[in-house]
């Protein structure tokens, strides 16, 4: 990704990653609560968080991070109900939520039940309820599929175009289905963000991220740059394996 500053951590393989991806949500949840009292941060569902999640809900991690000042909202949503297998929510209320002590309404979740548009608005509205109009998350962690999409900001999507929204409902052609996402200014006015990846099935894509030109309407993910926050790539070896 030719002039972005980025670092890149490459791990031994997807558990030390996910430890590591773990133990740098802990930091960012103790620094932000001595330095404001609360923690906000945002999370995707997809596979690539899912160890990272197992981490921080085991018992050695939950003293770690200080659960009851956490605001914890999403990245993107799948249109369907909460219940749903499909459902980000459920992932993140199945393998984290439920083992650690947050408060329920401390869970901002997208409603992927409503009407896409009226979702996405009401997240908005949402968000700048509890950070003002210009929501700056301590944290944001976020996967990429072999496609390099990231949240639900896919390749020659609107949503990747979007410069004012903070969040927005858009059809996906490849999945014949809605999704809400974040969108790229909101995502880059993060303080920190953590991209996760690993498995040698996106060791092709990590590389023509890195290493190609940058067109982020093609490569959604290469559109992650914050603004005047950090950035930290987290990959385990299988992933690194063409770089
Ligand atoms: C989702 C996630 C999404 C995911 C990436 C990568 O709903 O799928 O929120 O952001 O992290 O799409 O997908 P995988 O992690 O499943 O490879």
């Amino acid at each position: 990704m030719d002039g972005t500053p980025y670092n890149l951590l490459i791990c031994e393989d997807a558990e030390s990653a996910a430890r590591e991806a773990a133990e740098r949500f802990a930091c960012a949840a103790v620094r932000a609560v001595a330095k404001r009292g609360a923690f906000h941060v945002a999370v995707p569902g997809g596979s690539s968080p899912r160890g990272m999640f197992h981490y921080l809900a085991s018992r050695d991690f939950q003293q770690l991070v200080p659960w009851s000042p956490t605001e914890l909202f999403f990245t993107d949503e799948r249109c369907v109900p909460p219940e749903s297998d499909e459902s980000n929510y459920r992932l993140v209320s199945e393998s984290l939520l439920s083992e650690v002590a947050i408060a329920e309404d401390s869970i901002h979740r997208m409603r992927g039940e409503d009407t896409p548009e009226q979702a996405a608005l009401d997240y908005e509205s949402e968000l700048h309820r509890a950070m003002g109009p210009s929501p700056c998350f301590d944290l944001i962690v976020l996967g990429m599929g072999v496609d390099t999409h990231t949240a639900s900001l896919f390749p020659n999507s609107n949503a990747v175009l979007e410069t004012g929204k903070h969040v927005v409902a858009d059809y996906v052609e490849k999945l014949g289905a809605y999704r809400l996402t974040m969108t790229l200014p909101l995502i880059n006015n993060a303080e920190q963000v953590m991209i996760l990846v690993h498995g040698a099935d996106k060791a092709a894509s990590l590389a023509e991220v890195m290493q190609g030109p940058r067109d982020s309407c093609l490569h959604p993910v290469q559109g992650v740059r914050p603004i005047s926050g950090r950035l930290l790539w987290i990959v385990d070896r299988a992933a690194a394996s063409l770089l």
